[in-house]
């Protein structure tokens, strides 16, 4: 059946005998179970790619799956809607959940198998891990400023899938650019065999960056969700024509938002890549954040920005 541990290679398939739009990736919901599974692949000589997501996959997981696909010979997507990171005021229930159209969608762009357990399947017996994965300072600005307690919810979880995972290719959106910042982070901290590949956001034609959250949009707000872009666009062309003041390429973000009614403005930063601190003068390579409020969804966006002016240890032209 679908979605149901049904090997994707089995002699049916090869036969052409299931018709291809129905899933026959293989879905494995214990830990223990995929830690032999992808050990399994490794022993006999393939290379494994790991893309974790919260399911809901959209064309943005699906460039991620692709690259993956490309790039190793098996591929695992983790679709996992993970408690952890959800604030009690954010509706862990609401999440949407479609296990049979990920695994389709997933098996169609090239992988072989989805790990898929419950939260009593990934920290027994109770659901919830009393060890977790505080990564500090960059944990605690921006997003973790906004949503107190969410990337040690993100921390804990991606370091469990990780070691469970064992030595592979994990790939993960730029979308979230500050979650990939810590987990770049705690991957070295860890000291984790993995090798995070980092993929390029994927956009609507009007700019707008796709999210699992932009379903929630009305049309009105749908037409209105664009501007955040704008903003970071605005604020790159403000740091390549040489502003120095970082305050002013803030101005130039904020005023771009306040500019759309509906757009309640969270952050607007300029930020070193890696650190994601506010630097004193604005120079070398830098990223564009900013989160906004849009009716009864939270929208996040970042883009990168070089300044003409040569950044403290070298960085930039
Ligand atoms: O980006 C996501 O979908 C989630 O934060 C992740 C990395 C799968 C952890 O739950």
């Amino acid at each position: 059946g679908r979605a149901n541990g049904t090997p994707a290679a089995g002699p049916e398939r090869e036969r052409g005998r299931v018709p291809p739009s129905r899933a026959s990736v293989a879905v494995i919901t214990e830990p223990g179970e995929w830690r032999r599974t992808l050990d399994a692949a490794r022993n006999a000589g393939r290379t494994v790619g790991v893309v974790p997501t919260m399911g809901s996959l959209h064309a943005g997981h699906l460039s991620l799956i692709r690259l993956a696909a490309a790039q190793r010979d098996l591929v695992a997507v983790t679709d996992y809607v993970n408690p952890l990171q959800f604030a009690p005021s954010e509706d862990l229930a609401a999440y949407p959940r479609d296990l049979e159209s990920d695994c389709a969608l997933a098996e169609e762009v090239g992988a072989h198998l989805v790990f898929a357990p419950t939260p009593a399947q990934m920290w027994p017996p109770a659901g919830r891990p009393a060890t977790t994965v505080t990564v500090s300072g960059l944990g605690d600005r921006l997003e973790g400023a906004s949503r107190p307690g969410h990337f040690v919810g993100v921390a804990t979880v991606v370091t469990k899938l990780l070691c469970l995972a064992g030595a592979c290719r994990a790939y993960f959106g730029e979308k979230d650019w500050q979650q990939l910042a810590i987990v770049r982070r705690l991957v070295t901290d860890l000291s984790l065999p993995t090798e995070i590949v980092a993929c390029p956001t994927v956009r609507d034609r009007d700019g707008l960056a796709l999210s699992s959250r932009n379903a929630h949009l009305s049309a009105a707000e749908r037409a209105a969700a664009p501007t955040l872009y704008w903003a970071l666009l605005a604020g790159r062309r403000s740091v390549e024509g040489g502003e120095e003041d970082p305050e002013a390429v803030r101005a130039a973000m904020a005023g771009v938002i306040g500019g759309e009614p509906r757009l309640i403005v969270d952050y607007v930063e300029v930020a070193d890549p890696e650190a994601l601190a506010a630097p004193a003068r604005v120079a070398g390579e830098l990223r564009l954040l900013a989160a906004a409020r849009l009716g009864r969804t939270r929208l996040i966006d970042n883009i990168s920005a070089v300044s003409p002016h040569r950044g403290p240890a070298g960085v930039g032209p």
